[in-house]
């Protein structure tokens, strides 16, 4: 690792897909950026942008729960329903570059940027069409996001699923891997997807000295880190967790941050926190498919960071944190109540999600895809966030973020039900034994 140097010296092409490679900026998407920062008195006519006079949008106010509220006047109404630069609203860029410097004081900051995309799951997609192509080898941790599946999978790139421990990603296996991939000749990895606080779907958050052996790992092998952290702000120890680009002294962590868990999902709204190179490609991409992420979205979000100020935003992150806490104590006693005996589990440390290992059970799909919804209980099943999806996988994944505390109850009441007539039906259909 390399301190104290002046810019990243990585070079990003290698990391690349021919496709993204390929990718040309669009003239139109240009000269709205250029026209976004001319001076007043610059007319443009370059642009397709119809008139707002047309629109049937008079004012936009907005109430918040503590009470303040603001108002989307006539200028700044105009700009939220209209087209806008790819990369982002730029005052929203500007307020977030404030933020993401002060939140992680990231090395050689000014060699970074950001891109504001519609939510993680299209900066997720954005960020790995760029540099998987077809069989391209993707490091991941096993279980993980079924959102990562989705995407590679139609580029038939290999996953190489690497096992966790209760503290994420194992670095003596993953480096294992890596020495084993590199002796017999195979096509080295060029990136990999953690996801390090309140781990989807196992609640783990990576403990900061597997961060940096991680980190010093993929500085050895030259891969790319992506770090997909919606759940940051949402972990509930004592102990702020040190994100990935904190420790990026070689331009080598993608960072994808997410609104959706904290200000709103339907907002549609996250960014993506790279070497500048890697944002100018995502960017391109971004100008193909949908110009730009929503700018009303923007427009609010960049109000409330506004009214807020980073102060504001830490203490309602605070608020958010300690409301999921009490969430994850009341299932983690009412599993207790109900599974004991029936299941194992671990108090998630972060996140939304416990992970439930059922005894006695082999593979918990058709119990939880089939017979769960006729019992009153839908959960997901554990395979579904696994490499191999069609292999058996004892594990059920129960979000505590939404249901009344009366639900919470119920539903493992219902899932100890469920569970006990499965064991059932298996002692009769195997005899006296139970698979296991
Ligand atoms: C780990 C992880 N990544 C990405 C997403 C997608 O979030 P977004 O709404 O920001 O697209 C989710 C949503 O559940 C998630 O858990």
């Amino acid at each position: 690792m390399h301190k104290n140097k002046e810019k990243f010296e990585m070079d990003y092409s290698s990391f690349k897909t021919e496709i993204s490679k390929r990718r040309r900026s669009a003239t139109t998407r240009e000269l709205t950026k250029i026209a976004y920062s001319a001076p007043k008195n610059v007319i443009s006519l370059a642009e397709g942008m119809p008139n707002e006079e047309t629109f049937p949008f008079a004012e936009i106010s907005i109430k918040l729960n503590d009470g303040s509220s603001f108002t989307l006047d006539e200028r700044e109404l105009g700009a939220a329903l209209q087209y806008i630069p790819t990369q982002g609203y730029p005052p929203l860029l500007q307020s977030l570059r404030e933020f993401q410097r002060r939140a992680h004081a990231p090395p050689l900051w000014e060699s970074r940027d950001i891109v504001i995309v519609s939510g993680s799951q299209d900066g997720l997609s954005k960020t790995l069409e760029a540099i998987i192509g077809p069989g391209d080898p993707l490091l991941v941790h096993d279980p993980f996001y079924p959102g990562v599946e989705v995407v590679v999978s139609p580029h038939k790139a290999e996953l190489i699923a690497i096992p966790q421990d209760e503290h994420g990603v194992d670095p003596e296996i993953l480096r294992e891997t890596l020495m084993k991939r590199q002796l017999s000749g195979k096509k080295m990895p060029k990136i990999m997807y953690i996801n390090a606080t309140g781990l989807n779907p196992t609640g783990i958050v990576i403990p900061l000295e597997r961060r940096k052996e991680i980190y010093r790992i993929a500085c050895e092998y030259n891969f790319l880190i992506l770090d997909d952290d919606p759940y940051h702000f949402m972990h509930f120890d004592e102990v702020e967790p040190r994100s990935f680009l904190s420790l990026d002294t070689e331009g080598r962590v993608i960072r994808l941050d997410s609104f959706s868990k904290v200000i709103s999902s339907g907002l549609r709204l996250g960014f993506i926190t790279a070497a500048a190179p890697l944002i100018a490609s995502i960017e391109l991409h971004l100008q193909s498919s949908h110009l730009h992420a929503p700018t009303l979205s923007q427009v609010i979000l960049y109000r409330l960071m506004k009214l807020w100020g980073y102060d504001g935003m830490m203490s309602h992150f605070m608020r958010i944190r300690h409301f999921y806490k009490q969430r994850r104590d009341a299932i983690a006693a009412l599993a207790e109540k109900h599974l004991s005996g029936l299941a194992d589990f671990t108090l998630p440390k972060g996140g939304f999600f416990l992970w439930i290992k059922v005894r006695g059970i082999k593979d918990t799909w058709k119990m939880m895809m089939q017979r769960g919804v006729t019992k009153g209980v839908i959960m997901a099943p554990g395979a579904a966030f696994m490499k191999d999806s069609g292999k058996p996988c004892n594990a059920i994944r129960a979000s505590f973020a939404k249901v009344s505390y009366e639900e919470m109850d119920l539903a493992m009441e219902r899932l100890a039900d469920l569970i006990r007539s499965e064991l059932r039906n298996n002692y009769f259909i195997n005899g006296n034994s139970y698979i296991d």
